[in-house]
């Protein structure tokens, strides 16, 4: 490889529950995916489709994927947790950090060449482990070590010691916020934010105050979601998951046989959905998840790159997408004949959004014509 590509997402910060509830994969269906950190390419498996390809135009995301795909393949379950480093709240691995170079002489075998020339030159990451190695990941790090110095990391863990959600709700209602909105115009903002997701990604973006709204969003997810459930908020604030039960449905030891069963399904490959039309042709998908891919896309790159997602569905295709900060584009008159939208599930889905930072998110299925 060239110039090295690097991880932006080490997870995929999108909860699959809204993949699983709009796309409603069957049994043998063929399905899309943005890859990401590869999380939820691999939860749509346990939908027993035929196949999931999953996409990305970084090749550092899709190494990420190779590598949770080789472990899948190769480990049994607890390895499989230790090789890619999944951290505990408070309950740090016993074992020594060269044990996940070891696992990664294992799995290696599973992967390309590309993927072993990455992860080759990486191996303090993967001593580390590669579960919070994205450059998004390390943001989260900051970000959840400054609150610690504004408010004493025991304030912030409290948030998860609650029975239940109303008295979780009561201690964030009475939490003087005051340093967190000051650590949040300091660090959510567009310089802070471009430098961490890359410039593009707020090309569109109309909301000068980025802070105020991820602010909003933040109470948000506090106040509807009971944190010891939520991994998303587990992950961002406690820097692990809280409990075993509470991870991506891919990581759990209940689903584990399934995707092992099924691995070999995943076809991990380098490009756009453009690409993947030339590749794979006309109507080879029934479900397609774009993630916010649309976030930095003009009105006719998007429409454009909406074609060619009509191209490739089956009839009673679906997809979905979302928004994190821009305001959504609009389908031209061409794709409006194709896509018939589903706002009120998509509505309906963003409330249970435990990921909590998405503006919108957008439900189509395609018109019988
Ligand atoms: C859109 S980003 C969003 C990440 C996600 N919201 C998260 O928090 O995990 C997801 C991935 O899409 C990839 N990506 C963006 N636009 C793409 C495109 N047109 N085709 C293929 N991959 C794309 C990026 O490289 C990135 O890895």
């Amino acid at each position: 490889m060239g110039n090295q590509p690097v991880v932006v997402y080490s997870n995929v910060w999108e909860d699959p529950e809204l993949n699983r509830q709009s796309l409603r994969v069957k049994p043998g269906e063929s399905v899309l995916s943005i890859t990401s950190g590869g999380c939820n390419s691999l939860c749509l498996l346990l939908e027993d489709p035929s196949r999931v390809v999953s996409i990305d135009h970084n090749p550092a995301q899709l190494a990420m994927l190779e590598y949770k795909r080789a472990a899948i393949m190769e480990l049994d379950y607890e390895d499989f947790l230790e090789s890619i480093g999944t951290p505990f709240y408070r309950k740090p691995t016993l074992r020594p950090p060269d044990d996940r170079v070891k696992l990664y002489q294992r799995i290696k075998k599973h992967m390309p060449v590309y993927a072993t020339d990455f992860w080759d030159s990486q191996t303090d990451l993967i001593r580390k482990g590669i579960f919070m190695c994205g450059n998004v990941e390390h943001f989260f790090a900051l970000y959840r070590k400054m609150l610690g110095w504004l408010y004493d990391f025991s304030t912030i863990e409290k948030f998860f010691a609650f029975p239940n959600l109303i008295e979780q709700q009561r201690y964030y209602g009475e939490l003087n916020k005051k340093r967190w909105r000051f650590l949040n115009s300091c660090l959510l903002n567009h310089t802070v934010l471009s430098m961490v997701k890359g410039q593009h990604s707020f090309a569109m973006v109309q909301d000068k105050d980025l802070s105020k709204n991820l602010s909003r969003k933040i109470e948000f997810g506090m106040t509807h979601f009971f944190n010891p459930d939520n991994y998303f908020m587990a992950l961002m604030l406690l820097g692990g998951h809280f409990s075993r039960q509470a991870m991506s449905p891919y990581m759990l030891e209940k689903n584990f046989s399934t995707m092992k069963r099924n691995i070999n399904r995943l076809d991990i490959y380098l490009g756009t959905c453009g690409d993947v039309l030339k590749k794979y042709g006309r109507a080879s998908f029934d479900k397609l998840n774009l993630s916010n891919i649309f976030e930095w896309m003009d009105h006719d790159l998007f429409n454009g790159v909406i074609r060619d997602c009509i191209e490739l569905m089956r009839p009673f295709g679906r997809m979905a997408w979302r928004y994190t900060l821009a305001k959504p584009r609009l389908l031209d008159e061409a794709n409006q004949r194709f896509l018939i939208s589903e706002p009120e599930l998509a509505g309906r889905l963003l409330q249970i959004d435990r990921s909590f930072i998405y503006e919108s998110f957008h439900v189509f299925r395609l018109a019988e014509v």
